[in-house]
């Protein structure tokens, strides 16, 4: 019988394949916990198998099936569960709704391309299982009202994969921010993204608006959920400006050109008067990501550095400049570099701990559906400025869309 251990918090020793040569009468700091919830991942394409990955990762979970219409998205799906647990049969579906109602099944993972997020969950959510459902919600202010209106009724958990608040930089952002107030009363928030084009995608979804929402609420519905979590209030009023200056300016699909933004300038008021700032960019060599917030007692400033130079200097930094008052600090958050390294500097790792804790009962600060929302709503009238070239009045796009809040 495998004692438990409680010595060492983590699962290291024990997903360290050097001790499988114990008996399992043996293992003490190495014991194996036996997962205790199954998922199914529907649409194993990019983050679909980052999900499988993590699961395993986290231990509490296993994998039981895929459902995927792409058969190279499958095959990959099943080599890579094969390294990660080589003794497990994995299950894959004919269809959705097989996927959906396995009893075997615990949990769904819905990891597929964000305009077919809203058919899925409406399938999703006959089966009473819990949903992972990923970032965006959806592609419209509509849809993703419906899936909100939709997840009001739905005990099991209904959680949205907007991770990125698990970040070491932005877990330790909002511990400052809002729970220790090291800078007082929070007056403005800048957040910046530069990055790489964006991937190539099964079909090339994510290069047209109609299937992804357009860029600023495909990619960027992340920052506008931490601006909004940092804001503690609703957006009242965004103005955006951008534009196709570099990236996919002559790339077509099936005959269509792509009309995807690739740089832009946001700027949301919120109702408490915290007014913050996005700036996108899509054509750096790197991944750079900073958030800036200043209050009446002092200024953050965040960073995520991958910029692929062989020279060594810290990917994460964190300072706070207080004055003379208290104390100014300067840091490099992170986790340990395997968990970092298992997707999105560890985020997806911890959104995957909170998902299992959300189906034990435990209180987490998970994105709900209702923040899926606002992270929607926010890139929607973004991009809608965008192309009026009007400010936008949160309140008149959500009436144009029938949405009452
Ligand atoms: N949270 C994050 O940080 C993060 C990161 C990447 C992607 N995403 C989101 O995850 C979703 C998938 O993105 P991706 O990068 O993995 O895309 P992808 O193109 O790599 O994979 C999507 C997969 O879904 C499959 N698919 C398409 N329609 C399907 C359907 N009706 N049923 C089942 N499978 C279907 C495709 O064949 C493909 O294998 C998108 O919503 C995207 O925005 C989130």
């Amino acid at each position: 019988m495998v004692q438990k251990r409680k010595e060492l918090q983590n699962q290291y020793l024990s997903r360290n394949s050097k001790f499988d040569y114990l008996p399992d009468t043996d293992r003490y700091l190495s014991s194996v916990n036996q997962p205790k919830y199954k998922f199914n991942v529907i649409g194993s394409g990019n983050i679909g198998q980052e999900h499988m990955r993590v699961t395993l990762m986290e231990g509490r979970a296993t994998i039981h099936g895929i459902y995927d219409p792409n058969p190279n998205s499958v095959k990959q799906a099943k080599k890579l569960f094969s390294t990660l647990a080589p003794n497990s049969p994995l299950v894959v579906y004919e269809s959705l709704e097989a996927a959906c109602h396995d009893p075997e099944v615990d949990g769904l993972m819905i990891c597929t391309p964000n305009y077919t997020h809203i058919e899925i969950v409406k399938e999703a959510v006959k089966s009473s299982k819990h949903i992972l459902l990923e970032k965006p919600m959806a592609t419209t202010i509509q849809d993703a009202y419906e899936i909100n209106q939709i997840a009001k009724n739905y005990k099991p958990v209904f959680q949205i994969g907007l991770q990125y608040r698990y970040k070491a930089i932005y877990i330790e952002t909002i511990h400052e921010a809002l729970e220790r107030k090291a800078l007082g009363d929070i007056k403005t928030i800048s957040i910046m993204e530069h990055r790489i084009p964006f991937l190539d995608k099964v079909k090339q979804w994510n290069k047209f608006s109609k299937y992804s929402g357009g860029t600023l609420v495909e990619k960027c519905c992340h920052y506008f959920d931490l601006m909004n979590l940092l804001a503690q209030a609703k957006p009242v009023q965004v103005y955006a400006s951008g534009s196709t200056a570099v990236n996919f300016t002559e790339f077509e699909y099936n005959g269509e050109k792509s009309d995807i933004i690739d740089n832009a300038f946001v700027i949301v008021t919120y109702e408490n008067g915290i007014r913050a700032s996005f700036n996108l960019n899509m054509f750096s060599p790197m991944f750079y990501e900073e958030i800036v917030i200043c209050g009446n007692k002092g200024r953050l400033k965040a960073s995520e550095n991958e910029d692929f130079l062989s020279s060594e200097r810290p990917r994460n930094q964190l300072e706070i400049m207080r004055g003379e008052g208290k104390p100014s600090k300067v840091s490099n958050p992170c986790y340990p570099s395997y968990i970092e390294r298992s997707g999105h500097s560890g985020a997806t790792y911890y959104e995957h701990i909170y998902f299992i804790d959300n189906i034990e009962g435990k209180q987490t600060n998970t994105a709900t559906v209702e923040e899926g929302f606002w992270s929607v709503v926010v890139g929607a009238a973004a991009e809608q400025s965008i192309k009026t070239g009007q400010s936008v009045t949160i309140n008149d796009v959500l009436k144009e869309n029938g949405v009452l809040v």
